[in-house]
């Protein structure tokens, strides 16, 4: 059994490479060969063909990367992924994420996605959403709260909108009693084996690589039961949903196919790249 674990080719910092070794590591521990590669150049559309080698020399392939046609044409041939290309597509644009989640049981704030425009110079036109100020703006591809904004009046909401008009972004209902902090918890084969709560002390935005900071945190059944069910509905081998307090209980504030796992083990204790491991290894004998 081989397995080729697959990063974004623009990694440069030590830390970034944490996660891949990590796996590998517990991979090997296991009995699996494993090998890390670039998600670069690994295939073409030749003659109308597919053309690509990873499937002739890997089992499966353990994907860290978000950009979705190396999956598509991967699973074309055959190979197995985790996660699948289609859950990461979906994860990875958050308005198509709670879409998806809609319909199933699944509290989230009220969404409203912006109407899309494909000419510099049109004017953004008039906003119906029908949500209060302050109003959360998310670009749908996004990562670490740098593309999540907080319009607190309609001039912050008109450069905003003026700003990422030719972006797909969406409107978001403000969770005030969560201002600052979220819950992460992450989930490995549609179970939660961790969790953690963000804080930050100069930010709505809990994200760690924004100044947040974890501490351990004992996620209700209720919480867990939420995240088991949003990581099935979304065909999740792996990954880490963030929840926010609501006056009501918890929402879902965005799932990611490919969380970091660094900070929550640090937090935790929890072994997540052996736990990840274990349920690829066993997951490939099936
Ligand atoms: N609707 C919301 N109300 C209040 N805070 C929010 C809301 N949505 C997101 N946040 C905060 O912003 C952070 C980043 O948003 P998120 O959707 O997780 O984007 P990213 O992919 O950049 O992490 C969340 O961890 C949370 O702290
Ligand atoms: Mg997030």
């Amino acid at each position: 059994m081989k397995t080729v674990i697959l990063i974004n080719p623009y990694l440069e910092k030590e830390s970034e490479f944490y996660q891949p070794r990590r796996l590998k590591r517990e991979l090997e521990a296991l009995g699996v060969i494993c090998d890390v590669l670039p998600n670069a150049w690994l295939g073409s559309i030749e003659g109308g063909e597919i053309a690509e080698t990873l499937t002739r020399n890997y089992d499966f392939c353990v994907y860290l990367d978000k950009d979705k046609y190396t999956p598509r044409m991967l699973e074309k041939h055959g190979m197995r992924l985790f996660n699948s290309a289609a859950a990461v597509e979906v994860c990875d644009d958050k308005m198509l994420t709670h879409i998806a989640l809609a319909g199933h049981g699944v509290p989230m704030p009220k969404t409203v996605p912006a109407p899309l425009c494909y000419k510099e110079g049109a004017n953004t036109g008039e906003f119906r959403a029908e949500i209060p100020f302050p109003i959360v703006v998310k670009q749908c591809y996004g990562s670490f709260g740098e593309q999540v904004y907080l319009a607190r009046d309609e001039a912050e909401l008109g450069s905003l909108r003026g700003e990422l008009k030719m972006r797909p972004h969406l409107f978001q209902e403000f969770i005030a009693e969560s201002a600052g902090r979220d819950v992460r918890a992450v989930c490995i084969g549609g179970k939660v084996v961790a969790a953690m709560q963000r804080k930050s002390e100069r930010d709505f935005r809990s994200n760690i690589g924004l100044g947040g900071m974890g501490e351990p945190y004992a996620l209700d059944d209720e919480g867990r039961a939420l995240c088991e069910k949003a990581a099935n509905v979304l065909g999740l081998d792996y990954c880490g949903i963030d929840l926010l307090f609501g006056k009501e209980g918890f929402l879902v504030a965005e799932v990611n196919s490919n969380a970091f796992f660094g900070e929550i083990e640090r937090v935790t204790g929890v072994n997540v790249a052996r736990l990840y491991a274990e349920y690829l290894a066993e997951s490939c004998k099936k």
